[in-house]
């Protein structure tokens, strides 16, 4: 089988906007002043850890929403904060909730990051939204031409291999007593459409991008971005109890939610070659600027109950 490739979806660049401005009021109001339960007990003190930030740094927050992660970094003494996001109406709630000196916000696509990428910043994140770019190639070329020779990028997703809307979910194994994970598909790349509120008619939705794992690290070393640390994260919440609790409580010790990692700029990049498969012909090249072809993106219609980025 071959790996899905690593991602140059330069047409991707001129599709429309991901933007969240159609349910920005709604992602407000979700994430408040100090952010979701899992914002504030997983993801940002994870994005703080892997981002170590140093006083007098500058700091780079893609796709920043409205902002939660830029104001948690001014708390480390941080020279300057720039939060680009693509909605106009998240920009203007962060400038509202954030108001600092060494803060600012840009209506920007990640895509298209223009005169931020001139190798100034010292770090750069991007909290739960490189899922819903389509374009992760443009994102990570830009992201890496941000920042200086060494500077960290730190990426926080939904777990790849554990969580796929709509093709995981949880069973309960009654002889084993055990609580396990289900993955339907996994490998496929998929565009998979998220309802804001699920069960409601005529919910908003937004669009969420599954890759396989070996996409993510892929198109990190082809941006010229070399992983330091992978973190999986696991849960905060803990099982009401219960006769299944327990398990549950197992199961959420071993299966992560969320996925970090930290790569560092490299002084000069060349693109490496990519490793011929043992399922590859022995003729076929399989070089990083002639990859393999990228299986089709499928569609998954939306059907689900539950919004599957508001759950464990
Ligand atoms: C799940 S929200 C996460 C926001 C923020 N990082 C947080 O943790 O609260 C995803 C964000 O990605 C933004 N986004 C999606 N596609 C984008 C793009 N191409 N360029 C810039 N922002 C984009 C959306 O507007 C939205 O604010």
């Amino acid at each position: 089988m071959r790996p899905p490739h690593p991602g140059r979806a330069r047409t991707h660049a001129r599709r429309p906007s991901t933007s969240w401005d159609h349910v920005a009021s709604w992602y407000d109001r979700l994430v408040g002043d100090e952010g979701s339960d899992y914002q504030r007990h997983v993801i940002i003190p994870a994005a703080l850890r892997l981002l170590n930030p140093q006083p007098g740094e500058t700091f780079l927050d893609l796709c920043c929403g409205q902002g939660v992660l830029a104001r948690a970094l001014l708390d480390s003494s941080a020279k300057r904060v720039v939060g680009v996001d693509a909605s106009p109406k998240l920009i203007d709630a962060a400038r509202a909730r954030g108001s600092d000196s060494r803060l600012s916000f840009i209506v920007r696509d990640v895509r298209r990051l223009g005169d931020l990428t001139s190798g100034e910043f010292d770090a750069a994140a991007c909290l739960m939204s490189l899922h819903d770019v389509d374009d992760v190639d443009a994102a990570l070329r830009g992201a890496a031409a941000a920042l200086r020779v060494g500077g960290r990028l730190v990426l926080i997703l939904m777990h790849p291999c554990f969580r796929v809307p709509r093709q995981s979910s949880w069973g309960w194994d009654d002889e084993k007593k055990t609580q396990y994970r289900r993955l339907d598909r996994y490998y496929s790349p998929m565009e998979i459409p998220i309802s804001v509120h699920p069960g409601r008619t005529a919910s908003p939705v937004t669009q969420y991008y599954h890759r396989p794992l070996s996409y993510y690290l892929n198109n990190l070393a082809r941006a010229g971005l070399a992983l330091s640390v992978c973190e999986e994260l696991l849960t905060h919440r803990v099982a009401s109890p219960g006769a299944h609790s327990r398990g549950e409580n197992r199961a959420a010790a071993e299966f992560p939610v969320f996925l970090g990692l930290r790569a560092e700029r490299v002084p000069a990049f060349a693109p490496p070659a990519l490793a011929r498969p043992t399922s590859a012909p022995a003729n076929e090249p399989l070089r990083s600027d002639n990859p393999p072809t990228r299986p089709p993106l499928r569609r998954e219609r939306s059907r689900r109950r539950e919004n599957p980025r508001c759950r464990g």
